[in-house]
């Protein structure tokens, strides 16, 4: 237990859980889900669900793992002996092999989209481009293995030195390059109309599930709800501030999005492109178009496909993380080897993502193509259901002496919300999930 790899310091903490949530959820998904469901309104909805569920369950992902210093499912063994809460590890594993399977495949996308934009071919019909790319048999899933094994490379070299020190870098330059596109956005003739479309909110637009798709969004793009930020949580010091920590990523994570629908919406106005139906091609369909009309369009176009592939790794390398550590921990299985078993079965259930995409439509359940179906179990069932579990068990299993002890981090710093932050945790967070649940599937 003493020899567990650690972040080095402050800084090291919040770039790597920032490298984890922030990802292709806050830039690739957000924007086409935040279009499927109405703009404005869904947006105003998500921030909701991020300040009333996803802050509180982050915090208490963070308190449970760093108090018992241990993976999400030996986390609850060793706070709560004899009692079945490690089903909340279970589930999380799962949520992993699920989330990994379709994340991988859009990760592959990114990876072809770098390789387009820095041989310069990515002019032409950008709808068309998009679709026979992924309609095509072989080369996605031939993207989506570099990808996976890009990820392994990573988690095999550890914590501290993989994860941390690549996300030191990635995350500011991420930022920088959001700013901007969003000024080349705005500036497009036509734009204003997508400014309008996610800014202004109109709630006649939401649909019946457009609470529950912001509530899954809120819980995807902020990595919580399956154990992940228990397990990073392990990793953080025992005098690093939770609070603050929690804070910084939950802002950032919701800025980025922010910043990429203004960057995607404006721009696919400009550029004539339904949002409405864009799906999970709106990004690579509306951003070529948009760099084409830049000058130096080759270039942003090269940095924007290398930043958002190296977020998307950033954010994989927690998935896999999750997984690996229950391995080497629980199954005593060779790091080295843990991460290569895992990344191998999960690109196995990768490839059924990517081909009922392409040449295998028909691979569908319920009527859903497996990669929506993915999406949909991972993000909007799993995550919430997780989320909910977390929350009932530090607002009503786990001693309060013991949150209030790792919350202010055994006394050192101060925690002044903690009135608001039990009334969240133990009503608001459970009560919110249930009813959002049962409004979604009520129908
Ligand atoms: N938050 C990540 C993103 O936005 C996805 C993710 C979900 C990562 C859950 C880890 C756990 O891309």
């Amino acid at each position: 237990m003493t020899n567990r790899d650690s972040f080095s310091g402050r800084f090291g903490i919040i770039a790597a859980a920032a490298g984890s949530a922030i990802g292709l959820g806050n830039i690739w998904r957000f924007p086409y889900v935040c279009g499927q469901n109405g703009g404005g309104a869904f947006l105003l909805l998500y921030i909701v669900c991020i300040v009333l569920m996803g802050l509180p369950v982050m915090l208490a992902e963070f308190g449970i793992g760093r108090k018992a210093q241990s993976n999400a499912y030996r986390a609850f063994k060793i706070l709560s002996p004899q009692k079945p809460w490690y089903l909340i590890g279970v589930m999380g594993i799962v949520a992993s092999f699920t989330i990994m399977s379709f994340y991988s495949a859009v990760g592959g996308w990114t990876i072809e989209y770098v390789v387009r934009a820095t041989t310069n071919t990515l002019s032409g019909n950008h709808d068309e481009m998009f679709d026979t790319f992924i309609a095509g048999s072989y080369r996605p899933i031939a993207y989506q293995f570099v990808f996976l094994a890009i990820s392994v490379g990573v988690v095999v070299i550890g914590v501290r030195k993989g994860i941390e020190s690549s996300t030191k870098v990635l995350m500011p330059a991420l930022f920088l390059l959001l700013i901007i596109l969003c000024v080349r956005s705005l500036t497009l003739p036509g734009a204003r109309e997508g400014l309008i479309f996610v800014l202004k909110p109109e709630f006649s637009k939401l649909t019946g599930n457009s609470i529950l798709a912001a509530m899954g969004q809120a819980f995807f793009s902020l990595s919580i709800g399956m154990g992940c930020m228990i397990t990073y949580g392990s990793y953080i010091k025992r005098t690093e501030d939770l609070n603050y920590t929690a804070n910084v990523i939950v802002i950032a994570g919701t800025f980025v999005a922010i910043l990429a629908s203004i960057v995607i919406f404006p721009a696919a106005a400009a550029l004539n492109i339904e949002v409405e139906s864009g799906g999970p091609g709106l990004v690579f369909k509306t951003l070529p178009g948009m760099f084409e009309q830049m000058k130096g369009g080759v270039f942003f176009a090269s940095l924007f496909f290398i930043l958002l592939c190296i977020a998307a790794l950033t954010s994989a390398i927690s998935l896999l993380e999750v997984v690996v550590t229950f391995c080497v921990e629980e199954l005593k299985i060779h790091r080295g080897w843990a991460t290569a078993l895992v990344a191998t079965s999960m690109f196995l259930l990768g490839i059924l993502c990517s081909l009922s995409l392409g040449i295998m439509p028909h691979l569908s359940l319920f009527g859903v193509n497996f990669f929506n179906l993915m999406d949909f179990i991972s993000a909007d069932i799993f995550l919430p259901l997780g989320g909910f579990f977390i929350a009932v068990y530090m607002g009503w299993a786990l001693k309060k002496r013991i949150t209030v002890k790792e919350l202010t981090s055994g006394g050192t710093v101060a925690f002044s919300p903690l009135r608001i932050f039990y009334f969240l945790i133990k009503y608001i967070v459970p009560v919110a999930i249930l009813i959002v649940f049962i409004s979604g599937f009520w129908k």
